[in-house]
């Protein structure tokens, strides 16, 4: 079972779609067992986004996931970072295929509405920067069944 960190961005709040999100995932048969609001800081976001210091978009980059609060969830389920990254389509909206959220909701790569972790190692980090192990809940859904074998 895999857990990864999902971040609904300041666009996605700000439009209205915070919701829309969170359902494509549910709908996709994903389990929420994390999830709050919050503004996230420059420090986080600087942590966050560690990796992509140095390139030409960081700070616009920093300063859009810092401009408004943010809905960041923990998803939980089997491929559960593979199959967030799918539904969220690719980074870019015009490259995403249609039916993903960034190909249906979103214009432009700089507001492309929703963050996931892009591996295990990367999910585990980045869950432990958004959320203190309590926040975290493990509860059994009883649909399972009718999503997987
Ligand atoms: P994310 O981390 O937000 O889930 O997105 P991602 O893995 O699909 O893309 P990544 O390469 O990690 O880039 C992080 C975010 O930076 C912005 N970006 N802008 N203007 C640009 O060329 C550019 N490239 C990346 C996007 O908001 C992207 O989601
Ligand atoms: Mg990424």
């Amino acid at each position: 079972m895999e857990r990864t960190l999902v971040i609904v961005k300041p666009d996605g709040v700000q439009r209205g779609l915070t919701g829309e999100i969170i359902s494509r995932l549910e709908r996709r048969g994903l389990k929420i067992v994390g999830l709050k609001m919050m503004q996230i800081s420059r420090e986080l976001a600087a942590r966050h986004y560690g990796v992509h210091v140095g390139k030409p978009f960081y700070d616009g980059l920093v300063n859009y996931i810092t401009s408004s609060p943010v809905v960041v969830m923990a998803v939980e389920g089997e491929r559960a970072i593979e199959l967030v990254r799918q539904t969220m389509g690719k980074t870019n909206p015009l490259e995403a295929a249609p039916g993903t959220i960034r190909a249906d909701l979103a214009v432009e790569i700089g507001r492309n509405l929703v963050h996931g972790s892009d591996g295990p190692q990367t999910a585990e980090f980045e869950l432990g920067l958004f959320f203190r192990p309590e926040e975290l809940v493990s509860w059994e859904c009883s649909a399972e069944r009718w999503i997987s074998e």
